[in-house]
This record gives C-alpha cells, sequence and structure tokens, in this order.
C-alpha cells in the first residue's frame, strides 16, 4: 500500500494556511491537498471575486468606493468552484463565468484589499468557506483561516518571507503570464495589501497561537511540501 492510500483511510483535518501576500500559499496548499486527496480552497480567490464583481459594475476605481451599493449588491454573487481536470485544480467562477485568470491581475490587486476590509463581504464568504470544510479533508489558504474560519482546525501553517521576495516571485509570474508592468509597482502593491490586510479592523490578518510559522524565503517547495505532508501525516 503506498503511503498516500493508508492515509486515505484515517481521520481528516482541517489545514489552515494563512500568510501575507505572494507568500507561495496557494502552489503549496494545492500540492498538498492533491497528495493528501483533500480538496483545496483559494479563499484569496473568492475575495477576487468579489472584487471583479465591484470593478465590473464601477463599484470600486481609481476615487471612490461605493461600499453601500456592493454590500446590497452581495445577493447577486455567486461564487462557485469547478475542478478542471487538465489543469489540476479547481477555477474560479462568478455567476457561472470562469474569471480564474482575470482575477489574477495588478488591477484586482489593487484594490481586492480595500473591498475584503467590508465585514458582510467578509461575512458572506467566510459562511461560504465553513460549508465547504464541514466534513474536513480540506487545506484551504488565506488571511483568516486558522483565526476565524477554522480556528479549530487540526493544522494551522503562517507563511512569511521577506516583502522583497515576494514581490520577486510575483513579478516574475506576472511576466511569466504576459503582463507588462515593473518590479516596483509590484513591491508596492505586495506592501501595501500587507499593511491593509494586518490592520484592518475586521478579521485582521494576524498569526494564530497554534499557528506553525514557516519563513520559506530560502526553502523549496519540495523541502516545504515535505515538512506540511510529515506534520499532517502526524495528526491525521
Ligand atoms: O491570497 P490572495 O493574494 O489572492 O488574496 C487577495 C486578497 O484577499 C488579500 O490581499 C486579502 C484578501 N483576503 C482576505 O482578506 N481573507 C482571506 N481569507 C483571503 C484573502
Amino acid at each position: 500500500m503506498v503511503e498516500e492510500d493508508k492515509f486515505r483511510n484515517k481521520n481528516k483535518i482541517v489545514i489552515a494556511i494563512d500568510g501575507f501576500s505572494s507568500t507561495g500559499k496557494s502552489t503549496i496548499a494545492k500540492q498538498l491537498a492533491k497528495r493528501l486527496n483533500y480538496i483545496y480552497v483559494d479563499t484569496g480567490a473568492m475575495y477576487r471575486a468579489v472584487t471583479y464583481f465591484a470593478l465590473d459594475n464601477n463599484l470600486i476605481g481609481e476615487d471612490f468606493f461605493h461600499s453601500e451599493a456592493l454590500i446590497e449588491n452581495l445577493d447577486a454573487i455567486n461564487i462557485t468552484f469547478k475542478f478542471n481536470e487538465d489543469l489540476g485544480f479547481a477555477e474560479v467562477y462568478l455567476n457561472e463565468q470562469n474569471i480564474e485568470k482575470a482575477i489574477r491581475t495588478l488591477k484586482v490587486s489593487r484594490y481586492v484589499s480595500l473591498v475584503s476590509t467590508i465585514s458582510e463581504v467578509r461575512q458572506k464568504l467566510v459562511e461560504q468557506q465553513q460549508i465547504m470544510g464541514k466534513d474536513k479533508g480540506i487545506v484551504m489558504d488565506g488571511r483568516d483561516i486558522g483565526t476565524v474560519v477554522f480556528p479549530e482546525a487540526e493544522l494551522k501553517v503562517f507563511m512569511t518571507a521577506t516583502a522583497e521576495t515576494r514581490a520577486q516571485r510575483r513579478y516574475k509570474e506576472l511576466l511569466e503570464r504576459g503582463h507588462n508592468l515593473s518590479y516596483d509597482e509590484v513591491l508596492e502593491n505586495v506592501t501595501t495589501r500587507d499593511r491593509i490586510d494586518s490592520t484592518r479592523e475586521d478579521s485582521p490578518l494576524i498569526k494564530a497561537k497554534d499557528a506553525i510559522e514557516i519563513d520559506n524565503s530560502d526553502l523549496t517547495i519540495e523541502e516545504q511540501l515535505k515538512t506540511l505532508l510529515k506534520l499532517a501525516r502526524d495528526l491525521a
């Protein structure tokens, strides 16, 4: 019996992965879920989907944010994930429209932290996230998973890396996807989001007391995966 199969027979747990922007949470969470045969949920994609909706409906822009109108329209936002066999992960949909690529732009990144400060938005998304994880066997990444969404999660991880390392990674990723922008713009976005995400009133990004901190500035993906797989297997 291979190791994965043995694991499948055991108790399923909830794995919460939180941390700053561009710490590689989703890369590692996605692979971890695959190895454990767990569901993976990228909660950042959900906040990005709401931001995409706000931009698309002219509710947010350079010098305005009609937050009341966004709150009034929250019922018109239906976010779902559909597994894409070819890609090997679930893509995000807004009202049946695939927006997986459209939410990864610097434009959405610029406004998403502001949209995420709205309590009504958080309430709606947290509720949906809790339903998705009710049967456990889930790896969820975000900012408030170990503190608010699943405070009882069996395994909590808090990922960090220097702002420069994170900006460099994100810059490379965006260039590879054909976006035209400078490293400085990306660094500015990363540090601004860090500040807004950690200082907002509702569910700020903080390390849960019982979270294991991993600084991955000098770690390969394989090294991180090995550490997390061991932690998960010891707990399940
Ligand atoms: O993980 P990401 O960079 O795609 O997240 C985008 C933004 O969404 C992030 O800057 C803050 C917000 N977010 C949040 O407030 N709570 C979460 N659980 C996940 C993301």
